[in-house]
Order: C-alpha cells, then sequence, then structure tokens
C-alpha cells in the first residue's frame, strides 16, 4: 500500500503546467469509436481513469497506443459492442461508452454501474436520452442491453447532468437527423467534446449553452485534438498554495473556467490575477471565512473543488458554510480533516467550517478522488507530518502531484 509523507507548514512558490482535463479526454475517448479512422488526442494525461478507458477501446477491437504526451486510438474496425464487469467496475464513469458503442454497433452491453463514493450515482437521465433517440433498455441480470436504429429527437433532460448530456451528444451524431438536447450541461468539457466531436467532421453546436443542437448521421473521418487543460487540478494546486502560504502561477488552463473558484480565493485574502492561459494567486496572510459556497452545475461553484477549498479554509480564520447540491455524500473527507484538528460541523448538504489557524499532521485516508486531494491540501498548510493514505482514489484525477508540488518547494513523497 503506498502513502504519500508530507511535511506540511512549508510556503510554496513557483509554476505548474496543468496537465489535460480528465473530464474532457474520458468522454473524448468514447467518441474515438465513432470514427472510422485514426483518432490523435494530445495533452492526453496519464491517469488510471484514461488506462481504463483505453483498455474498454482495445476490449471493443480498437487499436489504441499511448505515444508520448498524445493517444493514437484507430476504430476503424470495431469488432465488440460490450464493456466487461471488469472494466465498468474500475471506473464508474465508463457508462460514457454507453451512447458512442450503441451509436457505432448498433447495440450495446453494459453492466449497470453501482452506487459510488458519492453516494447513488442514477443513470437513468443517460438511459432516457437513448430512448428519446429511439433506442430500446432492457435490464438482463445485472447488465444493460441496449440496441436500435437512432433517429434524431429532442431530449429534454430534467436537470444538466454532465454525463448524460455527452452520452445524448455521442448517440445523436450517430443517430439520422437533428438532435436537440434542452438543458444541456454547460461545463468547458462539453464544449470540449464539441470541439472534438466538430474535428471530426460532425455537426454539433451550441455546447456551452443549454441547448445543444446535432445534425446526425454525417460521415465521419479520424482527427487530430488537444484537449484542454484540467480545472480542478489547477484548483487544487491554487488552493494548496493558499493553504500553505507563497505564491504559484498555474499555466496551460483558461482562467474563465476558473472565475467562481479564483473569486472565493481572493474573498479569502488572495492576491488572483489571470491571463489567458494562467493564473497567478500570491497568499497574503491567513484565509479568512467567505461568505456561503454554494456548489451547482457549471458555471456556478464545481462540486469537484469543493473538498480541496474547504481543507484549504478549515486551516485558516473564520467561518464558512459550504451546502453541497450536487452529491449525497460528498463529505467523506471532513472526518479526516477533524483528525488533523479541523472543526467541521456536517448537517446533510451543509457544512459549517470554523477556522482552527492552523491544522496539524495526522494519518488519514483519502477515500475518494478529490476528497484525497483534499487531505494532501490540508498536509502542505498543516503543522507537522502526516501520512496520506488510498492512493489509488488520487492517481485517477493527479498525473504527477508529488512532482509539481515538489517543484513548487513541498515536502511531498510517495512511501
Ligand atoms: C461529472 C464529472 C464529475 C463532477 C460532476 C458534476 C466526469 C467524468 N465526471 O460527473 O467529476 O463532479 O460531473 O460536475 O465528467 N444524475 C441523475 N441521473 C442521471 C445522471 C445524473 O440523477 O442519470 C444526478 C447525479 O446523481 C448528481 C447530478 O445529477 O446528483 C449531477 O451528476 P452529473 O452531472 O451526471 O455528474 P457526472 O457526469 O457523473
Amino acid at each position: 500500500m503506498s502513502a504519500y509523507v508530507i511535511a506540511g507548514g512549508r510556503a510554496l512558490d513557483g509554476s505548474v503546467q496543468i496537465h489535460g482535463a480528465k473530464n474532457s479526454v474520458l468522454p473524448i475517448l468514447a467518441a474515438c469509436l465513432l470514427a472510422p479512422g485514426a483518432c490523435v488526442i494530445q495533452n492526453c494525461p496519464r491517469l488510471s481513469d484514461v488506462e481504463a478507458s483505453l483498455a474498454i477501446l482495445r476490449h471493443l477491437g480498437c487499436r489504441a497506443e499511448r505515444q508520448g504526451e498524445a493517444v493514437v486510438v484507430d476504430a476503424s474496425a470495431p469488432t465488440r459492442f460490450d464493456v466487461p464487469d471488469r472494466l465498468m467496475r474500475e471506473m464508474r464513469s465508463s457508462v460514457i461508452f454507453l451512447g458512442a458503442i450503441l451509436g457505432r454497433m448498433g447495440q450495446a452491453r453494459l453492466c449497470a454501474p453501482g452506487g459510488c463514493e458519492l453516494g447513488p450515482r442514477p443513470i437513468d437521465l443517460h438511459l432516457a436520452a437513448i430512448r428519446a433517440l429511439g433506442g430500446t433498455v432492457e435490464e438482463q441480470g445485472g447488465s444493460l442491453f441496449c440496441q436500435g436504429q437512432l433517429q434524431g429527437a429532442d431530449i429534454v433532460l430534467s436537470l444538466p447532468s454532465v454525463g448524460a448530456t455527452e452520452n445524448a451528444m455521442l448517440a445523436a451524431v450517430c443517430a439520422q437527423g437533428t438532435t436537440t438536447i434542452t438543458n444541456a450541461a454547460r461545463e468547458p468539457e462539453i464544449v470540449d467534446l464539441q470541439g472534438f466531436l466538430q474535428a471530426l467532421g460532425a455537426n454539433v453546436r451550441g455546447a456551452g449553452s443549454s441547448v445543444i443542437t446535432v445534425e446526425g448521421g454525417t460521415p465521419l473521418h479520424g482527427g487530430s485534438y488537444r484537449v484542454m487543460g484540467d480545472r480542478i487540478v489547477a484548483a487544487t494546486y491554487l488552493t494548496a498554495v493558499a493553504a500553505a502560504g507563497g505564491s504559484v502561477e498555474v499555466t496551460g488552463v483558461d482562467w474563465r473556467t476558473l472565475s467562481t473558484v479564483t473569486a472565493v480565493l481572493k474573498e479569502a485574502g488572495c492576491q488572483v490575477t489571470s491571463g489567458a492561459d494562467r493564473i497567478f494567486l500570491r497568499t497574503e496572510g491567513p484565509l479568512k471565512g467567505v461568505r456561503p459556497v454554494r456548489t451547482a452545475p457549471y458555471p456556478g461553484f464545481p462540486t469537484d473543488a469543493q473538498a480541496p477549498l474547504m481543507a484549504a479554509l478549515a486551516g485558516g480564520t473564520g467561518c464558512t458554510v459550504f451546502v453541497e447540491n450536487m452529491f449525497e455524500s460528498r463529505y467523506r473527507h471532513v472526518d479526516e480533516l477533524i483528525r488533523m484538528g479541523a472543526d467541521i460541523r456536517v448537517e446533510g448538504r451543509v457544512a459549517v467550517v470554523y477556522g482552527v489557524s492552523r491544522l496539524h499532521g495526522a494519518p488519514v485516508m483519502a477515500t475518494d478522488l478529490r476528497g484525497g486531494a483534499a487531505l494532501v491540501v490540508a498536509a502542505l498548510g498543516a503543522e507537522g507530518s502526516s501520512t496520506v493514505t488510498g492512493l489509488h482514489h488520487i492517481d485517477r484525477g493527479y498525473q504527477s502531484l508529488e512532482y509539481d508540488l515538489q517543484c513548487l518547494g513541498a515536502s511531498i513523497r510517495r512511501v
């Protein structure tokens, strides 16, 4: 079992290049299945979730290999339409392959993804979108079997689910005729998926707004695309430096995708300036409590940045109320932060953080990806040494966390 050993309390200073976005590259890798030609995905991060996606593509009969920072996928002749249990379990977001497999192969078999560390993660909206396009969905002994020749349709999502929007887009590209997706998620990763689909010759527009239109059935071809920088990794490094003190420049990320996060960090007392593809942050004394932080679909405050921000504010001064509106069980990091001396009270979706001025080091365990990152943030700002276990969660979303933090002067090593 590996662990991070972190000696906290050192100010950080330097610049970090942000790697490609996990939440962009996963649907983009699924989209590669739609093109009967080679796709080159540049800025493809080295993450365990990416490896799981490549394994799914290979299982489906595609060529998928890494070439430096790029990945090349050739889906000229897929041979299968199922995602085995083992791979579904390895990466819960593998449900994103549903629309692409069904669209390309006319049928798809996936085991139903179970609940997860963030609480139940239903896929009813994904399935409603498939049904709206004319696909049938049958449950067969714990697995889902979908089939049908898809036709363009009006899809109205009852809430702007990121994954359901992406699945609907991928299926709609293969459907004959026009599809409109209303109440679509507006996340930047959806704009990135649209950019990739356009590079393959698909006729998709509207991503970034609440209505996405797809003219399906146009012939696709291979293409090359560069994945956007990971805004949540950038948010993690900004909060790490906010917690530990010092200054940092994160590059390779569009500052506009992080404006709600940087606004809160400013309110907490940090000095933040932004250029087109970079953000600079300097701390000016201990962090102060801020007005309530409510997670919301984009462009609201991202749920994925809630835990790292909470970790930073827990070691600051003053009180902050968090309201987690996106997932039911997204406060599992709180008990671990309390081991480090944090004063946090949770009541349902609300967490009240009373800053204790400084956390202390402790042995703690990551129980999910962003919660794990939050423990690293807390440990960097804490007095003394911490050990963080459960690194397989963190490795799902951070390509080089310890290396990047070491470059900023942090004392962090994997043992
Ligand atoms: C994506 C991100 C994840 C992020 C989340 C919210 C990826 C790989 N993951 O997850 O990092 O935290 O967006 O920004 O991109 N829901 C339903 N029925 C459905 C689908 C979703 O009720 O069929 C609910 C979920 O339970 C949740 C809410 O909708 O409460 C938002 O989920 P969704 O936007 O779908 O998140 P993911 O796509 O799973």
